[in-house]
């Protein structure tokens, strides 16, 4: 099939949290099943920077229809590896920044813009460089106007441009709200500022436009796409949601083996697998060392990678502080973003520096190094549409302990409960059950022989991207 994919992060161009991954590593498995690919990405300046896309070449010059306006821009194009096409639609008024949402305290003014933009130049692409493709795939509010977009080109130009679009949501709550001026620059069909169309409260909703327009829309985990048609879950958009509840399906993200794997991964100090532990001890001491830690501590260590935003149950940690502040336990995080529970977090280590490191910036390096050298992984998100750091904390022995959520709940299980399976500890997205959880934790290091067969187990599963990648290809030939 020609597949063609949208998005606003890939790694290793540009990531701020598991879209990259999860898009990055979707596409390579469907390349490597020998379909025809091309991801459509912005041209962010982190993007034209890195080394594959030094010799990309500038393949077409866009005009760009915006309201009353013409917007130039031009398309340049990578091959990083094989049945694979990098597409950047670049305009540097609109991607040539240090970062590709907002300056750190609040989101670009001209976001709307500059999606709307990068909508548009992907379907002026796929028409001007005639891809033909099969299926159009988006992702998040940043490519949601693409079917609509897509299909009011087909009507202008009389031309096909796809046989079917696809829509995947992997955060609900980031859904592309602007002004109902905003709706102008679309050049859409007046009719579609509508209650069955882009108007959500006299406001324009990309996300909207994509759970309804794209002929079939997926989630990320199996339970999210139920959540999302709950109000306590679906972020205003549930009702939505149900009026495509037939076509929503929940494909469960994986993990990319050749980036998160133990046995070779290259941006750890040592490798180990199942049968051979004796590494993990190695990232153990190097990441003691790495914060600040003594480096003779035999007790657990908990691990937090994340972004610091009120999805991912933050202040839930800060709340058990004198769980963290107990004797013969560390907690180690990686993090940025809200800059309130950076500080309370940054607060918390200062104060008890033999205990707590935090690490506040973007680091890969180090977000594997966590993995690799913590005992448990703390992940109590209040909603987490599937999440990819507890899959690959199992993958990389380190007991994760999830809430009971979303793909949170699709990919652990509880080892108290089910002893002779379990793979982590589960708690409510509570304070008190995430510190009933945290004590379990200690009970369960202690006794080494159970804790060693949770984490055998947990290491033992398999989350490789084949068998997600095969239900987008089943998913992409029944909508064809
Ligand atoms: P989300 O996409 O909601 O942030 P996921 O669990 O799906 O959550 O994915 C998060 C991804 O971002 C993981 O690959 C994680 O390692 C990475 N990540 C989060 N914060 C950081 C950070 N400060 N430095 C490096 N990687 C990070
Ligand atoms: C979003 C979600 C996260 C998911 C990721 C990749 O960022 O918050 O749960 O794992 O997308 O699909």
């Amino acid at each position: 099939m020609k597949i063609v994919h949208a998005a606003s992060e890939l790694y290793p161009y540009l990531k701020t949290g598991g879209l990259a991954d999860a898009v990055a590593a979707l596409t390579g498995a469907l390349a490597d099943h020998g379909h025809e690919v091309s991801v459509f990405l912005p041209g962010y300046r982190a993007v034209l920077e890195h080394k594959d896309a030094a010799g990309a070449e500038r393949k077409l010059r866009l005009k760009i229809e915006m309201g009353d306006q013409f917007l130039s821009g031009d398309v340049r194009v990578f091959s990083p590896r094989k049945n694979l096409q990098v597409y950047l639609i670049c305009r540097d008024e609109f991607f040539d920044r240090r970062a590709p949402y907002g300056n750190g305290e609040r989101d670009f003014e001209d976001n709307s813009d500059r999606f709307v933009f990068f909508c548009k130049g992907v379907v002026e692409t796929l028409r001007l460089a005639d891809l033909q493709a099969d299926v159009v795939h988006g992702h998040d509010w940043q490519a949601a106007l693409l079917p609509l977009l897509l299909r009011e080109a087909e009507r202008r130009h009389r031309v096909t441009l796809a046989l079917k679009t696809v829509f995947t949501i992997h955060n609900i709550a980031y859904q592309g709200l602007f002004p109902a001026t905003t709706f102008a620059r679309t050049n859409l069909p007046d009719e579609l500022y509508h209650i069955d169309g882009l108007e959500y409260y006299s406001q324009v909703n990309y996300m909207k436009g994509g759970i309804l327009f794209a002929d079939r829309v997926t989630t990320v985990s199996p339970r999210y796409a139920r959540e999302i048609q709950t109000p306590e879950f679906g972020c205003g958009l549930d009702g939505v949601a149900q009026t495509r509840a037939e076509d929503i399906v929940g494909l469960l993200n994986g993990v990319d083996t050749a980036v998160w794997n133990p046995t070779v991964d290259a941006l750890l100090p040592a490798r180990y697998s199942r049968a051979d532990l004796s590494g993990k001890a190695v990232c153990r001491a190097e990441l003691l060392k790495q914060v600040g830690l003594a480096a003779n501590f035999t007790g657990p260590i908990f691990g937090i990678v994340a972004r610091f935003a009120d999805q991912k149950g933050i202040h839930l940690v800060l709340a058990n502080r004198d769980f963290f502040l107990g004797k013969n336990r560390r907690l180690i995080v990686l993090g940025s973003g809200d800059k309130r529970l950076e500080d309370e977090m940054r607060a918390l280590a200062t104060e008890a520096p033999t205990n707590v490191a935090l690490v506040a910036r973007l680091d890969e390096a180090m977000s594997h190094l966590i993995e690799a050298g913590s005992d448990f992984f703390v992940m109590p998100s209040l909603f987490e549409p599937c999440g990819l750091n507890q899959m690959y904390s199992q993958v990389y022995g380190t007991v994760p302990i999830v809430s009971r959520v979303g793909g949170l709940a699709d990919t652990v299980t509880d080892a108290d409960e089910l002893p002779g399976s379990g793979t982590g500890l589960m708690c409510e997205p509570t304070a008190g059950s995430l510190g009933d959880a945290l004590e379990r934790a200690l009970v369960l290091f202690a006794d080494k022989p159970r804790y060693a067969a949770v984490q055998q187990r947990g290491m033992a599963r398999d989350f490789s991207w084949e068998v997600a990648a095969a239900g987008y290809e089943n998913l992409y030939r029944e909508a064809l």
